[in-house]
């Protein structure tokens, strides 16, 4: 959920959406080779990745407001730049650092790795796959897998215009996994553990202020 106000603002500064980096010191490219070849490159996207293929993956998503690009009120909808965070655990790409050189963090190639397919559920186009493909998957050696794509989101939202020029929006971004069953994939919101600039967007709007996430 998120709610918009109309005021002005006109400052704008760039922002680094920095993440945090475990370092792999000591290892060497051998290792890393080695835990391609021992691990990586058996692994399947198609397989979820749970030990027990009864048991649910369970994915959590936190999503950062970029920019507000566009409210458009006769087409009840908005447009934004977003950017998410999808953890979850990889049970079939876990390892012991210290058999590679102390390697603790890999980027896997998707072609080997399981992602949650995310689509928004309310988006103002057809149901569309959410995630640019290219942006890469972060691993570390006890499973936990990281996807931090970001783009752009055009999505319905019932707009109230009674109050112009002071008025508040509330609008919701519903996202879903449309591939699978809940049993067999769990979708759950994660509030961010970073802070951005315009309390929750990093851009600022000329028209709009983001009041609340
Ligand atoms: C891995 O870490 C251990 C403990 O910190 C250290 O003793 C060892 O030298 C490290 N190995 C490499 C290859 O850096
Ligand atoms: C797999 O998970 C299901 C559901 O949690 C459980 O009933 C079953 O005993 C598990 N199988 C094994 C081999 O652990």
């Amino acid at each position: 959920m998120m709610k918009l106000t109309n005021c002005i603002l006109v400052a704008c500064v760039a922002l680094l959406l920095s993440m945090h980096m475990h370092s792999s010191e000591g290892a060497t490219d051998e290792d890393v080779e080695r835990l391609f070849e021992d691990k990586v490159k058996k692994g399947n996207s198609k397989i979820r990745p749970v030990k027990n293929q009864s048991e649910r993956v369970e994915v959590e998503m936190s999503l950062f407001m970029v920019a507000i690009l566009d409210v458009n009120e006769v087409q009840q909808s908005v447009e934004a730049t977003i950017w998410m965070k999808v953890f979850w655990k990889n049970e079939l790409l876990v390892w012991n650092p210290s058999d590679y050189g102390n390697l603790t963090l890999i980027y896997p190639p998707k072609e080997n790795m399981w992602k949650p397919d995310l689509a928004m559920s309310n988006g103002y186009n057809e149901l569309a796959p959410v995630g640019l493909d290219f942006v890469l998957l972060k691993s570390c050696h006890d499973g936990q897998t990281v996807w931090t794509p970001g783009q752009k989101v055009h999505f319905l939202c019932k707009i109230d215009v009674s109050k112009f020029p002071f008025d508040t929006q509330t609008c919701n971004m519903e996202f879903l996994n449309w591939a699978g069953t809940k049993e067999e994939t769990s979708l759950k919101y994660r509030d961010p553990e970073i802070e951005l600039p315009y309390g929750h967007v990093a851009y600022p709007n000329s028209e709009w202020t983001v009041t609340g996430m």
